[in-house]
């Protein structure tokens, strides 16, 4: 029998309001909507039972805003989903209350991802943000008080307005929380979009700063202790007790590990298929109120397009990739290239292991996504 899938995301789609910058599905308000939603999360869950593992390794709630959700309703969808090691929320600051945080906990919680974003009350109203700086604390205080000892802190940088000093006192104010971990991303901003629109030259001024940003990002948490473990992810090292902070449920995705999705606009990757399930609510309602499968887009996974997302994914991680697992999608000349640059090394596989693994350098890593997309074949 194959084996079954240890990773599950489940799309909680609602939120207060609509951030400018936003480009997820998300659904605003419909709090009476909240409980039949959880309905048709349950009624697909059980639609994808047979390939899931009773217990799970991660389980990890995105949004949307989870912690945006009904509480009983939540806290039904908590107790109901299969248990699993590692369970993430993500949740927005102003939505963390000392109950919600008992609730989280009593229903086998133990990883919050907090979305800060930024901690100035002008870049904050750009992004159209509900909570503020102090909102922020005090949710962490208020997780840290019921018991969360793996918080995540989310940071954007490249902000219309921001400059190298307000980026410098963000991660100032994240780092006095001494989080265990954090996710700084690159503002990314659609084309096309309202948001776009009105902060267009400002936008280009940041895309020419980005760079600068991402060194300063990367110079300042290493510097503070953090692992640089992924691109945009950092965590402290293991604790006294051998505990690895790393986000278990995305190294899932970066490693090409099979992994199921719930919910509006989740997507799933299992046994070479991809599939997205349709980003409409209420069609996706009414198909599982009526007993079927929600409407998905099939995507069939050709072993070239996996290897080469192996490739893209692999090395934003700071751990080696075994060239035989990818080396039909590398191109020798382009590698060649980027090892001669000092972009990318080659290193022996552990001890008594033949072969060899590929791995970014310092400054690879810096510069991303363009060394990587160099070296496919
Ligand atoms: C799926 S979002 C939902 C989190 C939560 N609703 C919130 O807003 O705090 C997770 C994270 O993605 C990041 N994010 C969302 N939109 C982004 C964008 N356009 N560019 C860069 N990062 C973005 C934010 O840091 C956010 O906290
Ligand atoms: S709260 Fe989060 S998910 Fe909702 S619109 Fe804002 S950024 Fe998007």
């Amino acid at each position: 029998m194959t084996n079954p899938v240890q990773h599950l995301y489940v799309h909680l789609p609602f939120c207060a309001q609509r951030c400018g910058y936003c480009d997820f599905v998300t659904v605003v308000g419909r709090r009476g909507q909240h409980a039949a939603h959880v309905d048709g999360l349950l009624a697909e869950l059980e639609l994808e039972r047979a390939v899931l593992a009773p217990e799970l390794e991660t389980l990890f709630l995105g949004g949307g805003t989870p912690t945006f959700t009904e509480p009983a309703e939540l806290e039904r969808l908590l107790a109901t989903l299969p248990p699993a090691a590692e369970v993430t929320v993500e949740a927005n600051p102003e939505t963390v209350t000392p109950a919600l945080a008992a609730l989280l906990r009593r229903n086998g919680v133990n990883r919050v991802s907090l979305g800060v974003q930024t901690f100035q009350p002008d870049l904050l109203r750009v992004l159209d943000r509900v909570a503020g700086p102090d909102d922020v604390r005090r949710a962490f205080y208020h997780l840290r008080d019921a018991g969360f000892d793996n918080i995540s802190l989310d940071l954007i940088y490249g902000i219309p307005g921001q400059g190298p000093a307000e980026l410098e006192t963000d991660i100032k104010e994240a780092l006095a929380l001494r989080p265990e971990h954090l996710s700084c991303y690159e503002l990314e901003a659609k084309p096309g979009t309202r948001f776009a629109h009105v902060h267009g030259e400002e936008l280009r001024r940041q895309a020419v700063a980005m760079e600068g940003y991402f060194e300063a990002v990367v110079e300042t948490l290493v510097g503070a202790g953090y692992r640089w473990y992924e691109t945009a992810n950092f965590c402290l090292p293991a604790d006294a007790d051998g505990r690895d902070l790393r986000s278990r449920h995305n190294l899932a995705y970066w490693r090409g590990r099979d992994y199921v999705g719930l919910g509006i606009g989740a997507v799933s990757t299992v046994r070479g298929q991809r599939w997205r399930t349709t980003p409409r609510l209420g069609p996706y309602l009414a198909a599982l109120r009526a007993g079927r499968p929600p409407l998905r887009e099939l995507e069939p996974l050709a072993d070239s397009v996996r290897r080469e997302e192996r490739v893209m994914l692999g090395l934003r991680l700071d751990e080696p990739l075994e060239v035989a697992t990818v080396a039909a999608s590398v191109d020798p000349d382009a590698l060649a290239r980027v090892q001669r640059l000092g972009l990318a090394e080659l290193l022996p596989l552990e001890p008594g292991r033949a072969g060899e693994a590929l791995t970014l350098t310092r400054r690879g890593r810096l510069l991303g996504d363009a060394v990587t997309a160099d070296l496919l074949a």
